[in-house]
């Protein structure tokens, strides 16, 4: 089984002895965490009744049930404090994530991957403790960005001298990497903003960002 490129790009950011893979559905990402021998145990977390059918399904299927625990479950709450490493959500929207992991209990690495904008993540991540380590960009029906977040002291030395809007919207290391990938988003974002922004329109806030994004991506291009 072959994983698609975002949840290849989750699976480049994991690496722990044990791992919770929130909202797993099918359970691809961790079956290809144990075989990869990337995570040595791994628990998976479904809310609704038929993705859980799906995972334990699959999770059998490969043999895995004695590395891989399937529970049912809204979000971090069937996890006990500390007995994973980390944790990762993905192909869920940024608000869902959000929702998860206002829970008491969180590993102290997260990997993340919504299928919209990542900035409320990287402003969540500000706001709770946590520095964006890694991000990487996957392209599938949409471009997603992956971010791996972990537990820190202090502030988060990604944003050091890069415009705070643009780096929360496109990423600090992201922009730091300026691929052709992401300067064409940017300039895409640009071209559907135009129109759009107007002085206290959101659209005005975003093109800012995207502006400033296009200019640091060419300040770091040389
Ligand atoms: C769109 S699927 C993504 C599946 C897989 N992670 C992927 O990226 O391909 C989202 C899954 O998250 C589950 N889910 C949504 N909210 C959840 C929550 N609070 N706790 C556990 N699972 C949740 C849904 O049931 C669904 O199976």
């Amino acid at each position: 089984m072959l994983l698609d490129a975002r949840l290849s790009a989750a699976l480049s950011l994991i690496r722990a002895e044990t791992h919770a893979d929130i909202g797993s559905d099918h359970a691809h990402l961790p079956i290809r965490l144990i075989q990869t021998g990337r995570v040595k145990q791994c628990v998976v977390v479904e809310l609704n009744t038929g993705p859980l059918a799906h995972a334990q399904q699959n999770v059998a299927r490969a043999g895995l049930s004695g590395q891989i625990n399937v529970r049912h479950g809204n979000g971090f709450a069937p996890l006990q404090a500390g007995e994973v490493q980390s944790a990762s959500l993905c192909g869920m929207g940024a608000n869902t994530i959000l929702k998860v992991l206002s829970a008491a209990y969180l590993p102290p690495v997260l990997v993340l991957q919504p299928n919209d904008s990542a900035r409320a993540l990287r402003v969540w991540a500000q706001q709770n403790g946590f520095h964006v380590q890694q991000e990487l960009l996957a392209t599938g029906y949409w471009t997603y960005a992956v971010l791996r977040l972990e537990r820190r002291a202090g502030p988060d030395p990604a944003y050091s001298g890069l415009p705070l809007g643009a780096a929360l919207r496109y990423g600090p290391h992201l922009l730091r990497e300026a691929s052709a990938l992401l300067r064409g988003q940017i300039e895409k974002d640009i071209e559907r903003l135009t129109p759009l922004a107007a002085p206290r329109r959101p659209a005005q806030a975003e093109l800012q960002d995207a502006l400033a994004a296009l200019a640091a991506t060419a300040l770091i291009q040389g």
